[in-house]
């Protein structure tokens, strides 16, 4: 199939599946952010970090039982700040804190209520937190307006780097990318000897950087209208965010800095490193979704796809004051792709996908481009500067990261699959599915009957796109990669395939186009009281919403 078939199949599938809906086609929708995003230069406003004293994602620490609002948040919008249209609020003192970054220890206990007071329902997912079904945040507990609900669960997670954000059916691309996301970082005795080995200061030389892409419109208002077909392909802004500036720059001193990136975007991949003086500039990777691996590896790039997240050491100890270093995203092929072997086009703004995407045979017009050409040189896989790093400071602190980082068990060896997951995509109806099946809300077409270890197999057809893979509820180690694109292949550390960020504990993993991914879940741990019913789905929000989503229900 060719890829204008594919998308006039898709669009007649729409058109003939919602009825009355005046889909337009697949016309791009009219977006005024090109305005806004060529008249700002990269690196002019600070990135906002909680020890600036900004409003937003201040850190939090709750004692007892706090509440949790997620609500307009009357911030005004600013040229270079995607300030939230909606945020999680928490009152602190005579301040609210936007976005609140929570820490917690290992075995704190969270008691947090969420109050909606969005005009729309509304629910908390705590991404990667161990938490039974009922305490996840799953969109069966999603609450209406002026809505309540009460979580209280202890935390028994690994030290590590989780995220929370809003998980009603449908609703889940939109209200998070209108503002409602954090981070949720927990400590344990492995972190605790890692910062202070390190004499990390959390927000100071410890910074957590939550990458999103967004749409502003003249004002820096935040835009959200995603079109017909980029529900199908995901919604691509065109001003790349950190911690809500748009590409701003960090002043730092000659040491070594520890970044916790976050990939909070409804769609976009990244594959991302450092680059000085247009040399990659090596950093150690600590950790992944759900915590420290066992030694830190060393990297210079990686992909990073929505909901994942990398704990990176950047080494900046050599480095003289004046120096710059800039975290960007590097060229690939976003593989965006419908037909077997024909790689779609590198339009305008998507960079040299050539370069590394050559395997993949001749570029063909691409219905794409129009992002691309909109995006202002942010188009997904183009090469585009995030956030510039500046040597302000000469600071005089050797600091040597420990050999071992925590004591994490080998993972399995891949093997049989239990269970096996095709990811593609349904014409007739326009929505990607899992094993041909669509979100149902009372449907549980995945029954785990008895709690042991599985292997699970991600498939995704040639006719396809990225697709990272996510679990509620229990996490799981990446095993294999089988059929990789050259540019995963190229990124491969270890057996079966995989690259670093594949090696530790992991909730959300990447699936390419043709690509066979095996992982390992263990339903054993945690040991949740009783049956459960969690979700698959992938983490593409505008698929999630369509439906490419499954309830799994582990029985008691
Ligand atoms: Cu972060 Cu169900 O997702
Ligand atoms: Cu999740
Ligand atoms: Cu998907």
């Amino acid at each position: 199939m060719k890829r204008r078939d594919f998308l006039r199949n898709a669009a007649f599938g729409l058109c003939a599946g919602v009825a009355g809906v005046p889909w337009a086609g697949l016309k791009l929708s009219p977006w005024s952010g090109l305005a806004f995003a060529a008249r700002n230069a990269p690196f002019s406003v600070p990135l906002p970090t909680p020890s600036a004293g900004g409003a937003l994602f201040g850190f939090a620490t709750p004692e007892g039982p706090v509440e949790l609002v997620a609500a307009a948040s009357g911030l005004a919008p600013q040229p270079n700040i995607a300030a939230p249209v909606w945020s999680y609020q928490l009152a602190s003192g005579d301040r609210v804190i936007h976005n609140p970054i929570f820490r917690l220890k290992q075995g704190d206990k969270l008691q947090l209520a969420f109050r909606n007071a969005l005009p729309e329902q509304s629910i908390i997912h705590w991404h990667g937190l161990d938490a039974d079904a009922s305490q996840t945040g799953q969109p069966r507990y999603a609450v209406g307006p002026q809505g309540r609900y009460e979580y209280a669960f202890s935390i028994s997670n690994r030290g590590g780097t989780y995220w929370y954000h809003p998980h009603p059916h449908g609703l889940t691309a939109k209200q998070t990318y209108l503002g409602l996301a954090s981070f949720f970082l927990v400590e344990d005795e492995d972190e605790r000897r890692l910062s202070s080995a390190l004499g990390l200061e959390l927000g100071v030389t410890d910074i957590p950087l939550l990458l999103q892409d967004k749409r502003l419109d003249g004002q820096g208002r935040l835009v959200y209208a995603p079109s017909a077909e980029e529900m199908i392909m995901g919604y691509q802004g065109d001003a790349i965010c950190v911690n809500g500036a748009v590409q701003p720059y960090l002043e730092i001193g000659s040491r070594p800095y520890r970044f916790r990136i976050l990939n909070g975007s409804t769609a976009r991949l990244y594959r991302l490193g450092f680059v000085r003086n247009g040399a990659p500039q090596p950093c150690q990777l600590l950790g992944v979704d759900g915590g420290l691996l066992d030694a830190a590896r060393t990297l210079s790039e990686f992909f990073l796809s929505p909901g994942e997240r990398v704990d990176l050491l950047l080494d900046c100890s050599d480095l003289a004051v004046g120096d710059e270093l800039v975290l960007r995203n590097l060229p690939f092929d976003p593989m965006h792709r419908e037909e077997m072997g024909v790689s779609p086009a590198a339009p305008a703004g998507h960079g040299e996908h050539g370069a590394h995407g050559a395997e993949h045979g001749a570029p063909a017009p691409s219905a794409h481009a129009g992002h691309a050409e909109n995006a202002g040189g942010v188009g997904e896989g183009a090469d585009y500067p995030i956030l510039a790093l500046r040597v302000r400071q000469r600071v005089d602190e050797k600091r040597v990261l420990p050999e071992t980082l925590s004591a994490l068990p080998a993972a399995p060896a891949p093997g049989k699959a239990d269970r096996t997951f095709t990811l593609g995509f349904h014409a007739k109806s326009g929505q990607w599915r899992i094993n041909g099946l669509t979100f149902a809300m009372d449907a549980v077409p995945i029954q785990i009957l008895s709690r042991r270890l599985e292997i699970w197999e991600f498939r995704n057809d040639a006719a396809s796109m990225p697709h990272p893979m996510h679990t509620h509820g229990y996490p799981f180690r990446v095993l294999q990669r089988k059929n990789s694109p050259r540019q995963v292949r190229e990124l491969a550390v270890a057996e079966g395939g995989l690259s670093a960020n594949d090696l530790g504990v992991k909730d959300t993993v990447l699936v390419w186009p043709k690509e066979t991914v095996q992982v390992a879940i263990d339903f054993r741990t945690p040991a949740y009281a009783g049956e459960q019913i969690f979700l698959l789905h992938c983490h593409n929000l505008e698929h999630e919403d369509r439906g490419m989503m499954l309830n799994f229900r582990v029985a008691s």
